[in-house]
C-alpha cells in the first residue's frame, strides 16, 4: 500500500494516533500500525453475514453456550418475510443496488431490467461476496423471470470486459482494486464469452452499464419506490422467503438467522 494513498484515506482515529506520536520513529510505528489495521480490514471475513456489527451482548440469565435463533445485533424478521422486509432489515447498506435501479429507471429501461439492477448485488450486500453474481442469481431464481436471474449471474463476468459498441468501459476502480495487470480467472473469461453470444446478453450488459454510475454519495433511494415493480415481477411466496420449501429457502433463512450455531 502506498503511504501517501493510505494517509489520504486514513480514518480520523488513525490520523490522530499518528499526529499524537512525539518522535519521528514513534510516528513511523504509528503509521505502520495504522496500515496493518487497514490491511486487515480489506480482507472481508467470509463468515460475516448481513453486516453484523457491534458487540454481542446476551441476557446474563441466558446460560446457553451457543447462539441459536435471533441474533440480538440484528432486527428480528417478520414470520413471513417479503423481499422488501429483507431490503429493510437485512440487506445493508443497499444504497448501491437502489441507486442502480433508480438510474436504470431514469434511463427508461424496461421493468425487468430495473428489477435485475435492483437485485444484482444482493449477494455481496448480505450473503456471500465471492462469486456474487452466481449466488445472487440462485437466491432469486425461483421468484423471477429466467432472463432476470440469468442477467444477474453473468453481470459478474461481463464487468471485466469492455464493450465499446454500447459504451461500456473497463471500470477504472478495478485498476485500483486489483492492479493494472489483473487477469480474470479462466472461468470468468469463459462465462463472459458465453454470455456475449447469448440472446439475453444485452440484459446482463445493461446491469453493468447502470452499475457504473451508481455510487453517488448523498443520493438516497428508498426501496418503497420499487414496490410496484417488485409486485409485478417478483413472485413473493405466500409462506415468506425462507419458508416456502423452495430449493433456495435455506439461503434466505441463513440471512434471517446468519449466526446460528447449527
Ligand atoms: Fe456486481
Ligand atoms: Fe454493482
Amino acid at each position: 500500500m502506498d503511504r501517501r494513498d493510505f494517509l489520504t484515506g486514513a480514518g480520523a482515529a488513525a490520523a490522530a494516533g499518528i499526529a499524537a506520536a512525539t518522535t519521528l520513529s514513534a510516528k513511523a510505528d504509528a503509521l505502520e500500525d495504522a496500515m496493518m489495521t487497514e490491511l486487515d480490514r480489506r480482507v472481508i471475513e467470509p463468515a460475516t453475514f448481513c453486516d453484523v456489527g457491534g458487540e454481542l451482548t446476551f441476557d446474563p440469565a441466558d446460560r446457553r453456550p451457543f447462539l441459536q435463533g435471533n441474533d440480538p445485533r440484528l432486527p428480528p424478521m417478520p414470520e413471513k418475510p417479503t423481499l422488501i422486509d429483507f431490503f429493510k432489515l437485512r440487506f445493508g447498506p443497499s444504497n448501491h443496488v437502489l441507486q442502480s435501479a433508480a438510474y436504470a429507471r431514469k434511463n427508461g429501461m424496461e421493468e425487468k431490467v430495473v428489477l435485475a439492477c435492483l437485485l444484482h448485488d444482493i449477494a455481496v450486500e448480505s450473503f456471500i461476496r465471492s462469486d456474487h453474481g452466481y449466488w445472487g442469481a440462485q437466491l432469486v431464481e425461483p421468484y423471477v423471470d429466467e432472463e432476470v436471474s440469468w442477467a444477474i449471474r453473468y453481470h459478474q463476468a461481463l464487468r471485466f470486459f469492455p464493450d465499446p459498441a454500447v459504451g461500456y468501459e473497463y471500470p477504472e476502480a478495478y485498476y485500483r482494486f486489483f492492479g493494472r495487470d489483473y487477469q480474470p480467472e479462466p472461468y470468468i473469461v469463459e462465462a463472459a464469452e458465453y454470455a456475449r453470444n447469448h440472446k439475453w446478453y444485452m440484459t446482463a450488459r445493461l446491469i453493468t452499464l447502470n452499475d457504473l454510475y451508481s455510487f453517488e454519495p448523498g443520493v438516497v433511494v428508498n426501496v418503497d419506490e420499487f414496490t410496484d415493480i417488485i409486485g409485478r415481477h417478483f413472485r413473493q411466496p405466500e409462506a415468506g422467503l425462507g419458508f416456502d420449501g423452495s430449493p433456495v429457502a435455506h439461503m434466505w433463512r441463513t440471512m434471517i438467522w446468519p449466526n446460528n450455531f447449527l
